[in-house]
């Protein structure tokens, strides 16, 4: 059929999906090109769902309301520019993308904020386990994995792909180990992070097509525990005499001594510590994050026309053992669903209205 087509014709027809593919990355792109927040507006939105850390919610939302706002401003003067290539038109921009790294306990919020803020800011977001990494001691492969993952993310789209976020989890997990014979983890995989944080470039093969992507302009979050990085930090500012809180004043010589590579640390800029989470935090959790474990389990029970409540002392009673428990906002899952699990075999079926959980029911059974 193709073959019978005349040359003006097979023009217009590839003049019309040329148009369309356009049109298709032109809505894909939308929401960076109409990127509009900023820093305090993204951390109001995330205020919604974050509980506590304010510190950390005013770095990454600055951060990254400054890193979509330029690629948003190099796409657009592009376009004024009557330039096409997206790539020409992002490398005149000057400024380096300020990689961030998240340090603090765990379930406190660390990876959980980077899904929150890219959902608001309508990127691709992908969480990559960088224990994974250690397990094969060589990066390009998991270079190329990632770089899928955020091509799913991104509904296919290269364009948006590379505009992602991706969630390095577990960095202080790939710290020097100095008792390993071979050196599978440690330095060889941060040197092959170095170059991807930087932006590499990598080819994907989707059937029939072959596409280039690149880390380029991908903006990182590394996060981790780093367990011993308080004593650290702590003891070198006991040497220099400086008092302060410690989490404000982590240094690059910190983490080096914790283990990291100078380099890669430097690939980081943006650096700020996550609190463990108090009684209250995890209270709030409960009564204010539009993501709250509770409001899950009333939502659950309401499909059953059972009408789940707490007290407010059940609530706090709740999140005092979630914080003994040790393992942050995720305790309070695990809690809420011992106190209710018994309610929830049971009733389904055999009973509609109210159920008001108080101080004696959850001592009952939390004992
Ligand atoms: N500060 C917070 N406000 C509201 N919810 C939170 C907060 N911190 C954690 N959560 C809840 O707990 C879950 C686990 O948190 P998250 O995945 O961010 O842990 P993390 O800090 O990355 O820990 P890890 O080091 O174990 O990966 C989140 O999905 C969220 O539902
Ligand atoms: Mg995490």
């Amino acid at each position: 059929m193709i073959d019978h087509l005349g040359d003006a014709r097979r023009r217009r027809l590839e003049a019309k999906l040329a148009d369309f593919r356009d049109r298709q990355t032109e809505a894909a792109l939308a929401h960076i090109l109409e990127f509009n927040h900023t820093p305090a507006s993204l951390k109001a939105r995330m205020d919604r769902h974050v509980i506590g850390q304010e510190q950390g919610k005013k770095v990454l939302a600055t951060a990254i309301a400054f890193h979509y706002r330029r690629l948003a401003a190099a796409l657009k003067e592009a376009r004024a520019a009557g330039v096409l290539d997206w790539e020409t038109a992002l490398k005149q921009t000057r400024t380096p993308k300020a990689n961030i790294l998240i340090i603090g306990p765990t379930g406190v919020g660390k990876t959980y904020s980077g899904e929150i803020v890219s959902q608001l800011v309508g990127v691709p977001f992908v969480v990559e386990d960088l224990t994974k990494f250690s397990e094969t001691g060589y990066v390009g492969q998991n270079t190329q994995d990632i770089l899928v993952d955020l091509l799913i993310a991104a509904g296919g789209d290269p364009l948006v792909a590379q505009m992602g976020i991706v969630y390095l989890d577990e960095l202080d997990k790939i710290a020097a180990e100095v008792t390993t014979t071979r050196d599978v983890s440690g330095k060889g995989v941060q040197k092959g992070l170095l170059r991807l944080v930087e932006g590499v470039t990598n080819t994907i093969e989707m059937g029939k097509e072959r596409l280039s992507l690149s880390t380029k302009h991908v903006l990182f979050i590394a996060g981790g525990v780093f367990e011993t990085l308080g004593s650290i930090v702590k003891k070198r500012l006991a040497r220099q005499k400086i008092s302060g809180e410690w989490r404000e004043l982590v240094s690059a010589d910190d983490l080096v001594e914790f283990g990291m590579e100078r380099q890669l640390v430097a690939r980081f800029p943006v650096k700020v510590v996550f609190h463990g989470l108090t009684t209250g935090d995890l209270k709030n959790i409960l009564t204010q994050s539009a993501d709250s474990p509770l409001l899950a389990y009333i939502n659950d029970l309401k499909a059953w026309d059972i009408d789940l409540s707490f007290t407010d002392e059940a609530l706090t009673l709740v999140a005092e053992r979630a914080r003994q428990e040790g393992a942050g906002a995720r305790g309070l899952v695990s809690v809420l669903h011992r106190i209710l699990f018994e309610e929830m075999f049971r009733l389904p079926g055999t009973y509609t209205g109210p159920l008001v959980v108080d101080e004696a029911f959850v001592r009952e059974r939390l004992a």
